[in-house]
C-alpha cells in the first residue's frame, strides 16, 4: 500500500506499507522523522500526531474519543488531526496523503 507522507517543510516521503500495519509504524520504520511514535503505538504521547486529507477521511474512519482526548496535547490540531498510531493501513488507502505538523521534524 502506498503511503504519502509529507512534512510540514514539504519533504515527502513515499512508503510502500504492508497493510495493517499503522500510519505510525509504516513512518517510523521508513525513516519519516516527523512522526516519531514516542509511546509505541498506545494512545498516550501525540508524537504521532497527523493531518488527514478531508476526501480519504471517510476511508481512515472516525476519530475515537482516547485520541480526541491525547491530541490535546498536541499542536496546531484541526478537524484533519488524527494519532498516526490509531489507524490501521488498509488496502483501500493506496496513493493516500498524510500530512504531518509544523512542530514534528
Ligand atoms: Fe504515541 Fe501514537 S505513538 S500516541
Amino acid at each position: 500500500v502506498r503511503i504519502i507522507y509529507v512534512e510540514h517543510g514539504g519533504a515527502e516521503h513515499e512508503v510502500n506499507a504492508e497493510p495493517g500495519v499503522s500510519l505510525m509504524e509504516a513512518a517510523v520504520k521508513n525513516g519519516v522523522a516527523a512522526i516519531e511514535g514516542e509511546c509505541g503505538g498506545a494512545c498516550a504521547c501525540a508524537t504521532c500526531h497527523v493531518f488527514i486529507p478531508a476526501e480519504w477521511q471517510a476511508i481512515t474512519g472516525t476519530i475515537t474519543d482516547d485520541e480526541r482526548d491525547m491530541l490535546e496535547f498536541g499542536v496546531d490540531v484541526d478537524d484533519r488531526s488524527r494519532l498516526g498510531c490509531q489507524i490501521r493501513i488498509t488496502a483501500e488507502m493506496d496513493g493516500i496523503t498524510v500530512l504531518t505538523p509544523r512542530s514534528q521534524r
